[in-house]
């Protein structure tokens, strides 16, 4: 029981580690003790993530790059984390894009292009670190979806929020067919984040206040409000945690 959230000894991938979200999960499971290896397509943005959680954690990080749509890329990180570490015991996917389209004209090259990272990257991030686990017996993955996975959204958002639907079915289905192999696969669902990509939001002061109206705790998230769960959800205190998503988002989806 003592020190159940504490991820000492673990080895930890996160995929978008470089984004908004994922820098902030990276430098969570670090501070509990995790080593870390941050992952995303650009070298350069991982490196100085990786930098930052050692200098600040004290907790060992390494930077490999990998696009998660390319199963061949991701096979090369999991092959070198388990050459250097043996294990992995914790995979984050934090990757994920949005691209906004008038559903009666959505291209379609665009909802294929969202379904290419977020769905089909989720995927098989999850089946190359899931067979690492499967030999292990034991591992726990966190899916990033979004409110936008139970609930829909105007403003361009289908093919966002049916990613994130999916993202919420293979983490059940994945929970379900995994459990025999000691593998935990839960997700997180996160309201709007203030991260590189919406800050424009917060920018606008009437923006800011119509988003953080819509929210019953009456604020925006940042990225630090994502690190508990997704900390609880890779530690021994959610041991018995599978196929679930915790909606992190001012009380949101109680509605
Ligand atoms: N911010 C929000 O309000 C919010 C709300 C709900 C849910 N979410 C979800 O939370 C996750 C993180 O969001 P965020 O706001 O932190 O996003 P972000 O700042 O745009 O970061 C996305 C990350 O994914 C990486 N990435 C993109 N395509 C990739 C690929 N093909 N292979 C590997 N890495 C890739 C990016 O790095 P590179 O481009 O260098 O590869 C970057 O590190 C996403 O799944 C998002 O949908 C966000």
């Amino acid at each position: 029981m003592k020190d159940m959230f504490r991820l000492d000894g673990k080895v930890a991938v996160v995929t978008g580690g470089a984004g908004g979200i994922g820098e902030a999960l990276a430098l969570g499971l670090g501070y509990q003790g995790a080593t870390v290896v941050v992952s995303s397509r650009n070298q350069q943005t991982i490196d100085a993530v990786a930098e930052k959680i050692s200098t600040k954690t004290g907790s060992e990080a390494l930077a490999l790059a990998a696009d998660v749509t390319d199963e061949s890329s991701i096979q090369s990180l999991v092959d070198a984390v388990v050459e250097k570490y043996g294990k992995i015991d914790i995979l984050v996917n934090a990757m994920g894009m949005n691209i906004k389209r008038d559903a009666f004209d959505y291209p379609l090259e665009d909802w294929d292009k969202l379904f290419e990272v977020n769905v089909k990257g989720t995927m098989a991030a999850c089946k190359v670190v899931g067979r690492v686990m499967r030999d292990q017996h034991q591992g726990a993955i966190v899916n990033l979806s979004s409110v936008r996975g139970i609930r829909g959204y105007t403003g361009g958002n289908a093919g966002y929020c049916a990613t994130k639907g999916a993202v919420e079915l293979i983490t059940k289905a994945l929970a379900l067919e995994w459990a025999p192999s000691g593998i935990r696969v839960n997700a997180l669902g996160p309201a709007l984040v203030i991260t590189p990509g919406t800050k424009h939001i917060a920018e606008d002061p009437q923006l800011a206040a119509k988003y953080a109206a819509a929210v019953p705790m009456g604020r925006i998230g940042m990225p630090e409000d994502m690190v508990g769960a997704v900390v609880f959800l890779c530690s021994d205190a959610a041991s018995f945690v599978s196929g679930q998503t915790i909606y992190v988002d001012g009380g949101l989806t109680a509605a």
